[in-house]
């Protein structure tokens, strides 16, 4: 059967700045990033995405590009992201890198250059014109020095691109074609629901994330991912993209991957879903039914972690309850994305001092939102050491790291079977195995309140949710458990594989 490389891809995001830092400035950089593809290779996952590395003031770490084909000094240069994609195929890993066509930075050359055409400037007065709001917090316009303001859905330098410019259209293509030539297999789409504005820029009554309102999800943006579609298809070797939609409805997230569109997009629908089997049950069966291609994602560089958000109502529950997710996510038929550190089961870090922050979104909240620095604290690498082995000695890296992250360190869980870096070393290792005698379906099984079974193929998958141990379907052997088993009884927080009879 000819099935496309992403499509059970497990998919492992790098966040560049905090993954592992060559040059010794206390940044993570391509060159820590090659030299840790091993340790990826090793884990078991298919591909790696690297969040932005492009020329940027970083007032959004990245988010904010001023120039899209180059590098920025900081996380090192062209050669090294050739070194790097390089390498990576090599080892059999394959390279998505982002993409951040909503808006550029305030830097970038057609801004300074005052190209105010390719970018949504209105008129106004004292005030913006209309009542949009930054996701970020505040009014998503700035004025500038002649009176006019400029729109920017996130921070004031990241202005919105106007994409009923011909010239932001054929910009991307080239961008796209840029990457592509160098060899990536695909592309990660910043805020993909975006790009188009409604005409007019109505005012809004909700200001957050909907899958179409004035601000989002406006319909023109599907002939741009037709367009990058014919791109991607123009290469060889399935060349693919992934969308970052944020909705809860499964019926607008298939709108951007139909069969001429997108081939993935973020199921955001799982990582919101809390710990019960009845709402993981109702998005699998949302997913399935809606979507052609499913992807599967608990953590990323935006979000609270999922340990730690597991934690709430249940403390100390946390961790378990996380490898358990996993588990159980790996089973479900289509792709999973996992976010650099969850292996090592890290919690958020949630009580950084005000004087370390430095997301944007910290600021402009006016300090009232913690902002994501929580989840983008450097990776522990090594048990000793003042960065724990994530900066070469003596540099301090740009987040501090708990005390507690030491323990948590590659080093430290290494070679300890107990340990959680060796559980989803052994879980992916055995979905590699399996995943090619599974079949793109699940069956439910009959399972007792607070539980969820199902079948795929050879293996029967089980999660407890609930708050008592349950009894297990009927099986031949246990292919792989989150968690030790109560005298035969499955315990809350635990998932298992078992062979089916
Ligand atoms: C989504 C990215 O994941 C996030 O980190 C960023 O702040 C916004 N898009 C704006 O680019």
């Amino acid at each position: 059967m000819d099935v496309p490389w992403w499509r059970d891809a497990i998919v492992y995001e790098i966040y560049v700045r905090s993954f592992s830092d060559a040059s010794g400035d206390g940044v993570g950089d391509l060159a820590g990033v090659r030299a840790r593809l091993p340790y990826l290779r090793d884990l078991g996952v298919d591909a790696v995405w690297l969040t932005p590395f492009y020329t940027s003031p970083m007032a959004d770490g990245g988010y904010d590009v001023a120039d899209y084909r180059d590098v920025d000094p900081l996380f090192g240069t062209l050669g090294d992201f050739e070194a790097l994609v390089a390498d990576a195929h090599g080892l059999g890993l394959r390279v998505i890198v982002d993409i951040v066509p909503n808006h550029s930075s305030d830097r970038h050359p057609w801004f300074r250059a005052g190209l105010r055409e390719r970018y949504v400037f209105r008129e106004g007065g004292e005030t913006p014109p209309n009542n949009w709001q930054s996701t970020f917090g505040g009014p998503a316009w700035t004025r500038v020095a002649d009176g006019q303001w400029y729109l920017h859905l996130f921070a004031p330098g990241q202005p919105d691109f106007n994409w009923r410019d011909p010239a932001v259209h054929a910009e991307f293509l080239d961008i796209l074609r840029f990457w592509l030539d160098r060899g990536v297999d695909g592309f990660r789409i910043d805020v993909a629901m975006g790009l188009y504005k409604a005409e007019g820029l109505p005012d809004v009554e909700d200001q957050s994330f909907a899958a179409v309102s004035p601000v989002w999800g406006q319909p023109e943006v599907h002939e741009v991912y037709r367009q990058w579609r014919k791109v991607l298809d123009s290469y060889p070797g399935e060349r693919m993209a992934v969308g970052e939609v944020w909705t809860d409805d499964p019926v607008d997230l298939a709108r951007y991957v139909r069969p001429d569109e997108l081939q993935q997009s973020f199921n955001f629908a799982w990582l919101q879903a809390p710990w019960s089997a009845e709402a993981f049950r109702k998005v699998i069966d949302d997913t399935l039914a809606t979507v052609p291609f499913a992807t599967w994602v608990l953590s990323n560089h935006d979000v609270v972690r999922h340990r730690t958000r597991y934690e709430v109502g249940a403390p100390g529950a946390g961790l378990n309850r996380a490898k358990a997710a996993f588990l159980t996510m790996l089973m479900l038929p289509g792709s999973t994305y996992l976010y650099q550190g969850e292996e090592l089961g890290l919690p958020e870090v949630e009580d950084l001092p005000p004087e370390a922050r430095q997301d944007p979104v910290f600021f402009q909240s006016g300090g009232k939102l913690p902002g994501r620095d929580g989840c983008r604290v450097p990776l522990p690498w090594t048990a000793v050491g003042a960065s724990l082995g994530f900066s070469p000695d003596g540099a301090r890296p740009w987040l501090p790291q708990p005390p507690a992250f030491a323990q948590l360190s590659a080093e430290a869980q290494t070679g300890h079977p107990a340990s959680t870096l060796e559980f989803y070393r052994r879980a992916l290792a055995l979905r590699r195995d399996l995943v090619r005698s599974l079949p793109y379906t699940l069956e439910w099984m009959d399972s007792p309140p607070g539980a969820l079974f199902f079948t795929r193929g050879p293996v029967t998958c089980v999660l407890n949710c609930g708050s008592d141990s349950v009894s297990l379907p009927s099986h031949e052997s246990v292919l792989m458990a989150s968690g030790p088993f109560e005298d035969g009884l499955l315990p809350p927080g635990t998932a298992a594989w078992l062979r089916r009879r």
